[in-house]
């Protein structure tokens, strides 16, 4: 079972319990402002059992927890995304709109590629973004991806962030 920390989190396996506390975070309109719509309750469900059809391959969303208060505020993890060519592992994350600026989703995004890069062996990871994200592209490059290229992707315009692998990892 997937479980990574970080000093203020606890990236942790999602499980159908977790939903109301990620529509929260999914099924608020001004977090979700650069996705189609936000989400419903059943979409948060459908969406968790799709992390844990994911997690015995390795990847998925992780639910984020903080240490102080055992909530889940979020959830951030390795999602395999077919852009433009092969499979490539995305770091995607969300955050609850009363802990964004925090630092948290970099604190998790770089536990992640930590994690990506050393436990699932991959040669890069890559963080998919509308330019118009920008509190999203800062996590990007605070987790030491540079934009890489811009691609027409489920009818949008999105930024492909990147980072290889270092040969030390
Ligand atoms: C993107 C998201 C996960 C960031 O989470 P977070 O915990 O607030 O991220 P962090 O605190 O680690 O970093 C946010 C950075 O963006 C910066 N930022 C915030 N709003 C910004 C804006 N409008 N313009 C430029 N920078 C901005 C912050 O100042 C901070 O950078 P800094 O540390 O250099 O000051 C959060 O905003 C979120 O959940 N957004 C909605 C879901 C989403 O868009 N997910 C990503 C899909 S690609």
């Amino acid at each position: 079972m997937v479980s990574l920390e970080t000093p203020r989190l606890i990236l942790r396996e999602m499980t159908p319990h977790d939903a109301p506390a990620l529509y929260a975070v999914l099924g608020d309109e001004e977090t979700m402002r650069w996705y189609p719509r936000s989400f419903t309750l059943a979409e948060v469900e459908e969406w968790i059992a799709r992390q844990i059809a994911d997690y015995p391959s390795g990847a998925g969303l992780l639910g984020l927890v903080l240490r102080e208060t055992g909530q889940l505020i979020g959830d951030c993890g390795p999602v395999w995304q077919t852009v433009d060519g092969p499979p490539e592992l995305e770091i995607g994350y969300h955050v609850h709109r009363d802990r964004q600026n925090q630092g948290l989703a970099t604190e998790a995004a770089r536990a992640v590629r930590d994690y990506a890069f050393t436990t699932l062996g991959c040669g890069h990871v890559i963080s998919l973004i509308r330019p118009e994200n920008l509190s999203s592209r800062r996590v990007a490059e605070k987790n030491g991806l540079t934009l890489n290229r811009t691609v027409f992707w489920r009818g949008f315009d999105h930024c492909v962030y990147s980072l290889a692998k270092a040969s030390s990892q």
